[in-house]
């Protein structure tokens, strides 16, 4: 296959800290495998970071690096996949205010993920999202806008995303229609991209209570060494019914077998299930298993991340050929686009 035919992904993460397992299964799985079939491109969305830390530029600085250092460790490969970051391609800001034009507010305030994440910032009434205008930014309200520039910007066709990312999904294709059907006088000017979703079902915490994330304490990260992935799997909850050693367990409601589930082989899995049922396994020793198998999970990760680390300027180089590359690309989307709406006037 040559690169002009090649079919184009597009996906991306905010850096507001390192990856973690819940990132490795629900997409950077995903783009591993994918990157030699589609032509990729990574995307730093430092600027959607912004949108809820605009007090804390100073924290991308750092997390920027680390998360394409994460990206190099679990194997998503800088000769073959465009890595970019977001605030340093303005094809990307020009297109979301255009895009922004001919959004209507509501698509916008019913947006799931949005409303999941603007609670803080409204309060609910039924279904409906009430703003607090108090509080709610105009950056954040509109981060999805900005979301579909992302992902249009480079007109791609597939988008590898966790679940979570479906509804902006949506909203891109939703904005997508609009744009070609208003501007392309029947054309598709921009491809309408489709979301990838990984088959794994959704990792919660290892405290089970809620989504996995750094800042909650309940993560293993993709750059966690030996003793840290130890630590944080005894801290698991695990079936609270099964409170001794020996008491019979019920592996369909404890979170630590749902993490064998994912990433224990399959007849380690089922003897897991049979011991634990049974009460000959205990909370601790499964946790133990648990542990050894992330451990050897992410050795290999600790051993590539460390490479780069070593070599700091070639992360920067990285860096600034896939954005530059990105940058192009996006010239080219912005000026396909200002001819269909007529706005390119010399
Ligand atoms: N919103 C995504 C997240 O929080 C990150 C992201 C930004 C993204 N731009 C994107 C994902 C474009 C896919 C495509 O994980």
């Amino acid at each position: 296959m040559t690169a002009s035919i090649r079919k184009r992904i597009l996906t991306g993460d905010r850096p507001t800290g390192k990856l973690h397992l819940g990132h490795y299964v629900g997409t950077l799985m995903n783009r591993v495998k994918l990157q030699h079939e589609y032509e990729t491109f990574i995307l730093i969305a430092d600027v959607q970071a912004l949108s809820t830390h605009w007090d804390r530029p100073e924290v991308l600085r750092e997390t920027v690096r680390e998360v394409a250092l994460d990206y190099f460790a679990v194997g998503i490969d800088p000769a073959v996949s465009t890595i970019c970051v977001q605030s340093m391609i303005p094809p990307i800001a020009e297109l979301s205010v255009i895009y922004g034009l001919f959004t209507r507010m509501n698509k916008l305030r019913h947006n799931p993920t949005l409303k999941t994440e603007a609670q803080s910032y409204g309060y609910m009434k039924g279904d409906d999202l009430m703003l607090g205008f108090d509080k709610l930014t105009y950056g954040f309200f509109g981060y999805p806008i900005s979301q579909a520039a992302d992902i249009t910007f480079v007109r791609a066709n597939l988008v590898p995303v966790g679940e979570d990312q479906v509804p902006h999904i949506e909203l891109c294709r939703d904005i997508v229609g609009w744009f070609n059907q208003l501007y392309g006088r029947g054309a598709q000017v921009i491809p309408q991209p489709e979301a990838l979703v990984g088959d794994i079902p959704r990792l919660s915490g290892l405290d089970g209570q809620s989504k996995m994330g750094k800042s909650l304490g309940n993560a293993v990260l993709i750059s966690d060494d030996d003793a840290s992935i130890l630590e944080s799997v005894m801290r698991a909850v695990t079936d609270p019914q099964k409170i001794r050693r020996n008491d019979p367990g019920h592996p369909e409601v404890c979170n630590v077998f749902a993490y064998h589930r994912v990433f224990s082989p399959p007849d380690e899995v089922a003897c897991i299930e049979r011991d634990c049922r049974s009460g000959t396994l205990g909370c601790v020793e499964d946790k133990r298993r648990l542990a050894r198998t992330l451990q050897q999970l992410v050795e290999p990760f600790r051993q590539r991340r460390a490479v780069w680390e070593s070599r700091p300027d070639d992360v920067t180089d990285v860096l600034m050929s896939g954005t530059a590359r990105a940058r192009a690309e996006g010239e080219e989307t912005l000026q396909i686009v200002r001819q269909a709406m007529g706005i390119d006037y010399w």
